[in-house]
């Protein structure tokens, strides 16, 4: 069980390049199944979600060649399988892709429930919905997900809920169904264009992807294509956040910085300067940081992915910060770890009110799920004193060598690896 130690304190200094989104290549790489050639996906994270996803892909009989620590030649044409059991599908949330991409390529699935960090109560009946509406039978017997249908026709769907994963699995299952589908309320996020865009270079027929409606007409054949993922926009936010709260000098490269105007905003509002430009933004600061308010919301609005990051830099910011959740019930465990380290932080509900202390102090602490350990490494990258981090793994599903390039801007951080951490946790 690795775990990170860090001496706070340092200001961040240099230059970091934001690895591909994980919440896109998530959902490309199972795409690839619905391709009829080969594809080559590039700018791809090297972080565990993925692993675990070419793993999948591998164990259902694709072809999986690393043609480069960032890029995959996968030919799925040799599929054979068309389960996901349950030790794959637990550890990740995203394995509830292969649902959609395997219904729309094989007009069958059978699927684990899926796994992933602890937010909440986190239903998948918006992609049941969307499946059903294109033709499938879905059941769900002793925790799999099993989907059947003669044939695939498009509807129209309207999400109850913004849902990006809904979204994406809709997209996933009428990409090759017959006729067209409309599908409404769909979520907006810069994953959800990424998929489209992609499906689209297999020769896929979808328009509206970043609006409200998404409208695809199937199509019977998707070729091979080669694509690159886009940048990490809440890798980038993290990165811009330890900068801000080390007082640091960070040309944060590799970026959209389109994706990145909701965080961007927040932070020169409570005093962080951020200079844009074509591909990078360069984050400085001149004076003291203040409060704010925020509430997460689906894109365009401040995104649920950045709050434990920025409520990390608001406990170093001067006054009263509120935070109000608006998409996931539980996305304030690491309150309690922050305190640990000083914070003064109150939660009630999908509430928390962020009173500045100035400065935190390094403290033992757990990550609680992933964006929870990149608030916690930003705290611990600003504080006095030594911070240790257990149940690291969480944040390795989601960040590409985080300790490497945090090091690389001048911060003491190291991974180690405490072999009676895992005892301790296999007894519990
Ligand atoms: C995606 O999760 C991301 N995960 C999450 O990122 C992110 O927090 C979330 O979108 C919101 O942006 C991946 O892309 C793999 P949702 P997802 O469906 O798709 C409710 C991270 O830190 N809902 O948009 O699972 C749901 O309960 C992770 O990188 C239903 O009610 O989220 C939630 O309240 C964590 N029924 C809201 O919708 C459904 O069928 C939004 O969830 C589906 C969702």
């Amino acid at each position: 069980m690795d775990k990170y130690i860090i001496r706070g304190g340092r200001r961040l200094i240099g230059e970091v390049e934001i690895s591909g989104a994980k919440n896109a290549a998530v959902a490309i790489l199972p795409a690839v199944i619905l391709a009829d050639e080969p594809c080559v996906i590039e700018n791809v994270p090297d972080i565990s979600d993925v692993s675990i996803c070419l793993r999948i892909l591998d164990e259902m009989g694709a072809k999986v060649d690393m043609l480069s620590p960032t890029s995959y030649r996968i030919d799925p044409t040799t599929i054979h399988s068309f389960c996901v059991p349950y030790e794959s599908a637990r550890r990740m949330r995203a394995s509830y892709y292969f649902l959609g991409a395997l219904l729309g390529k094989y007009k069958q699935a059978r699927v684990s429930m899926p796994g992933g960090c602890p937010l909440g109560d986190r239903p998948i009946d918006q992609h049941l919905k969307a499946f059903s509406a294109v033709g499938a039978r879905c059941t769900i017997d002793h925790g799999m997900v099993d989907l059947s249908a003669d044939r695939l026709t498009g509807n129209q769907i309207y999400l109850d809920v913004v849902s990006v994963g809904a979204t994406m699995n809709a997209m996933l299952a009428a990409v090759r169904a017959e006729g067209l589908t409309v599908i409404e309320n769909v979520a907006k996020e810069p994953h959800i264009v990424d998929l489209a865009n992609f499906l689209n270079t297999m020769g896929a027929d979808i328009m509206g992807a970043g609006t409200d409606v998404i409208k695809i007409r199937g199509v019977s054949k998707l070729h091979g294509a080669t694509y690159s993922v886009i940048p990490d926009q809440i890798e980038a936010g993290t990165f811009m956040c330890a900068a801000a709260a080390t007082g640091g000098d960070v040309l944060v490269k590799n970026v959209i910085p389109k994706h990145l105007e909701s965080i961007t905003n927040k932070l020169q509002k409570i005093g962080v300067v951020v200079e844009e430009f074509d591909d990078a933004v360069r984050v400085t600061v001149d004076g003291p940081l203040v409060k704010t308010s925020i509430k997460t919301m689906p894109h365009p609005g401040f995104p649920t992915d950045m709050q434990p990051q920025m409520a990390a830099l608001l406990c170093l910011a001067e006054g009263t910060s509120i935070i109000k959740e608006g998409v996931w019930e539980q996305r304030f465990r690491y309150a309690e770890e922050l305190r640990r380290m000083g914070a003064d932080i109150s939660v009630d509900g999908k509430v928390a009110v962020i009173e500045g202390v100035g400065s935190l102090m390094g403290a033992p602490v757990k990550a609680c799920d992933l964006r929870a350990g990149a608030a916690l490494i930003i705290a611990g990258l600003a504080a006095k004193g030594i911070t240790e981090i257990e149940d690291i793994f969480h944040v390795e599903r989601g960040y590409s060598n985080m300790e490497g390039k945090l090091q690389a801007l001048g911060a003491d951080i190291v991974k180690k690896n405490v072999p009676g951490a895992s005892v301790k946790k296999a007894l519990a």
